[in-house]
């Protein structure tokens, strides 16, 4: 187990596995009313670079029901925003907070803050990578499929931090990802690279039909992540096509699910139909955010 959160493909199948045995339980005591304060007078420091609703809320309520306390900073109101170098702000919150959730642009970043910091550091999503919704998005597949390791996963859509993500889960986890992307939207070559190094059994395209054929797992995200809505228009035109609607999904196998990490663009990327269709496993997905991250906390934070 490593100190930080910073990228999955820095934790074993093993401890990954630990933390939804955790997150299992945890659900479940917090569905029965049972306490389950494993971080009792613990602080998270949450610095936020960049908007959120889902990864604020979820941590701040999670810390809450752990029994500690979760703090949100956004950097536009530090010193940070004013230039303070990050390997000061690193080594001045660790003196103060048990363990850090960042959310910001650069993986290069969160990685020099975790270096300087002596408690642990999780990524909350940074241009690279999303380590935890992967967590939650296959930690919800595990409530809705058996065998989860063993099920067709395809991505259609933008190579953004999301489908980096889920080339490091293939990659740790051992199931088969196609990935369809418009040219020049590909995911980043070094992720992909390692993650083939490491066996990973990827299948790239830029033909959303062939990923979705006989797929289990169809998952999608906005064709402009944070940071990119100058490029919405030219985007948009790129991606024709890579929308999940109702005949995608029929190509998919019958009892196919879908996911989409939110927040979306209804009737852009997913249609609003298939958001609100049977297949549909979104909002349980965003719940896990909850129950996942108490886990991973838990597991790195506990005394
Ligand atoms: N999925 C996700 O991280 O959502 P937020 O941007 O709302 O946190
Ligand atoms: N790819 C999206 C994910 C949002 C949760 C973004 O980075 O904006």
């Amino acid at each position: 187990m490593t100190k930080d959160f910073l990228c999955l493909s820095d934790w074993t199948l093993e401890d990954l596995e630990k933390i939804f045995d955790l997150t299992r339980e945890l659900k479940e005591k917090q569905k029965e009313g049972t306490p389950h304060k494993l971080l009792e007078g613990q602080t998270l420091g949450m610095l936020f670079e960049k908007s959120s609703t889902r990864t604020r809320v979820s941590f701040e309520v999670s810390m809450f029901q752990l029994g500690g306390h979760a703090l949100f900073l956004h950097s536009g109101t530090t010193q940070m925003g004013r230039g303070e170098p990050i390997k000061d702000t690193a080594r001045v919150m660790a003196r103060y907070c048990d363990g850090i959730m960042i959310r910001t642009y650069s993986q290069a970043a969160i990685e020099e803050f975790a270096e300087q910091c002596y408690v642990p550091v999780i990524n909350g999503l940074t241009d690279l990578y999303h380590p935890c919704q992967l967590m939650a998005d296959l930690f919800t597949v595990s409530e809705h499929k058996k065998d989860y390791r063993n099920l067709k996963y395809c991505w259609i859509g933008d190579g953004n931090n999301m489908a980096n993500s889920w080339i490091n889960a293939a990659a740790v986890f051992g199931f088969e990802l196609r990935v369809a992307t418009p040219k020049g939207y590909e995911a980043n070559a070094e992720v992909i690279s390692q993650a083939e190094k490491a066996g990973a059994k990827l299948i790239f395209s830029n033909d959303p039909q062939e990923a979705a054929a006989g797929a289990d797992v169809l998952n999608t995200d906005v064709w402009a992540s944070m940071g990119q809505e100058e490029e919405q228009q030219e985007r948009e035109k790129a991606f024709a096509g890579f929308q999940i609607n109702s005949e995608l999904v029929k190509l998919a196998a019958p009892q196919s699910v879908v996911m989409h990490c939110l927040p979306a663009h209804r009737d852009e990327e997913i249609t609003d139909e298939v958001i609100e269709g049977p297949h549909s496993i979104i909002f349980d997905e965003a719940e896990n955010r909850l129950h996942v991250q108490k886990a991973i906390m838990a597991t790195m934070m506990a005394r």
